[in-house]
């Protein structure tokens, strides 16, 4: 069985810690954030569980305040293992129609430029670049920013 995909719950905190500390490194999320972030958002987070209690991958979706309706898909990942059967694609897409269900209209997510998986998932997704800075997180680093239409004429969500 393919793994199932959920809201995620405070108990899945501890293995996205553990997730994103081992995809991200130094650029993590720490606990501490994760924490927050699922206090404020935590409706629009899902994990991937591989039906045996492992977290395979998640999504971190988030909405900004203000009339824009503009969501984020702060964070994405998939264990090495799990990668290239379409759970990125799918947890992007659930991330968008959660958000989507929440009012947003647009979804916003940025990539570094030479993440080339990243981009595959978020360009099949329907994502467009509209911006670029060079020091988007700070000095050197370099971030695409990418922007999906949710409005009922773009379809699909
Ligand atoms: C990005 C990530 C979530 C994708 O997960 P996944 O489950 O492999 O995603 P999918 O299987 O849905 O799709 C993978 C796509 O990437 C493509 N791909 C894989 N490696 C690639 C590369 N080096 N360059 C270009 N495309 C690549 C695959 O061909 C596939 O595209 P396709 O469906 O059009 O053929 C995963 O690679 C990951 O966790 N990376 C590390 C963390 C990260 O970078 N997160 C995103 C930060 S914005």
């Amino acid at each position: 069985m393919g793994p199932v995909l959920r809201t995620a719950q405070r108990a899945d905190l501890v293995q996205m810690a553990a997730l994103e500390a081992r995809l991200f490194g130094a650029s993590a999320y720490s606990s501490e954030a994760l924490r927050q972030l699922w206090d404020l958002f935590g409706p629009l987070h899902f994990v991937a569980d591989d039906g045996a209690g492992h977290t395979t991958g998640y999504v971190l979706g988030a909405l900004a305040l203000g009339p824009e309706g503009r969501g984020w898909i702060l964070a994405l990942g998939v264990v090495p293992e799990a990668r290239g059967q379409g759970l990125g694609a799918h947890l992007v897409a659930t991330a968008a129609r959660a958000l989507a269900a929440h009012g947003a209209r647009e979804v916003r997510a940025t990539v570094s430029p030479g993440n080339g998986a990243s981009r595959a998932v978020l360009a099949r997704a329907g994502f467009r670049a509209i911006d670029e800075d060079p020091h988007y997180f700070g000095p050197g680093a370099h971030r695409l920013v990418l922007a999906l239409s949710l409005s009922p004429e773009a379809g699909r969500w």
